[in-house]
């Protein structure tokens, strides 16, 4: 049992600092070498400072982002099932902002009263400490561990406690790597799981790129605030002189690789000075910096990663549009 003393002085902990297993250039080694060679790239993990977490929680309640609607109906379906099924001690999810879908599991759990560890893991420190506050009020037997790290720097160092595991990676984060990149992270996904743990993974499917395109450029324009978002970042943490006014949105389907590409595009001949670095960048007018890729999967696709990486897929659950899929592999 624990007090109430307890659950108050939780919420004033903050995160397990999970140690990167490999180096990964830091922001600025890294910005330096996307940002001032062509083709211009930035990584999209500093897309989420404290604002553009928020920004991607709203980009989730627009009605053309269909995927975070689909999951979250897709897990509300089937949660009870993949929680009977699992038996999980511990829930960790990678990659999990402010854990919205994933109280559907939680909810599964309360259900069937089964209790359960959940360790979020993710880069943002504020969604990490606001919603395990937010958590240990609504889920009070929810023992509550928060990892903060960046899985791009591996995943050797996540706490493995005794007992099974389900491993979380929702809401098509795998989209955000190029295809090699998405087979080496479920390989090494499969490394650092035992036998008998489960993976629950939610990918986006390949879908006719007029429902893809609005998904990417919402009437409300939060899309398109959420990619400049990222000048701010860089404005801030690196002393740069974006003006986020020069900048426009563009995200497109790439049919060919089947991927959303979004992209930043100067509006004007500039110039903009990243301090940090020392150097000043000449952008010409339509200039692009691409910040994200949003991969989409056929159902093949995906049986094919998971089955590379040696998974066995138990269940494989899609809307009845298939916009989505939600898959349980297991190890
Ligand atoms: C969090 C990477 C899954 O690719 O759909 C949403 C991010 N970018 N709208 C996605 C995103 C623009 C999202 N992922």
């Amino acid at each position: 049992m624990q007090s109430l003393s307890e659950y108050a002085e939780y919420s004033e902990t903050s995160c397990i600092n999970v140690m990167p297993t490999r180096l990964i250039p830091d922001m600025l080694d890294d910005v330096r070498e996307s940002l001032l060679n062509r083709p211009r790239t930035l990584s999209p993990k500093y897309f989420y400072d404290e604002r553009g977490s928020e920004l991607f929680d709203q980009i989730c309640s627009t009605p053309e982002y269909y995927p975070t609607r689909t999951e979250n109906t897709l897990l509300s379906q089937y949660a009870v099932d993949i929680i009977k099924k699992t038996k999980p001690e511990q829930i960790l999810e990678l990659g999990s902002g402010y854990s919205v879908k994933t109280r559907r599991l939680f909810d599964a759990c309360q259900h069937i009263s089964h209790n359960c560890t959940y360790a979020p893991f993710d880069v943002c420190e504020e969604a990490l400490v606001e919603s395990a506050k937010k958590l240990s009020k609504e889920y009070q037997w929810l023992n509550l561990k928060p990892l903060l790290g960046d899985y791009n720097a591996g995943l050797g160092n996540l706490p493995v406690a005794n007992g099974s595991h389900l491993y979380l990676f929702l809401g098509s984060t795998i989209g955000n790597f190029e295809l090699h990149e998405a087979n080496d992270f479920i390989e090494e996904l499969y490394k650092v799981m035992r036998k008998g743990d489960n993976l629950l993974i939610g990918v986006d499917r390949v879908k006719e790129s007029e429902v893809l395109h609005a998904a990417y450029n919402d009437a409300q324009g939060i899309t398109a605030e959420f990619n400049l978002n990222v000048l701010r970042v860089l404005n801030r943490e690196l002393n740069a002189n974006f003006n986020i006014e020069e900048f426009s949105h563009s995200a497109t389907f790439n049919t060919h690789k089947e991927r959303i590409e979004m992209r930043l595009v100067s509006k004007s001949d500039q110039e903009v000075i990243i301090n940090d670095l020392d150097r000043s960048i000449r952008f010409n007018q339509d200039e692009e910096i691409l910040t994200e890729i949003s991969q989409k999967y056929t159902y093949k696709g995906i049986e094919e990663m998971l089955s590379a990486a040696n998974f066995s897929i138990t269940e494989h659950f899609e809307d009845e549009n298939a916009y989505f899929s939600l898959v349980l592999a297991s190890k």
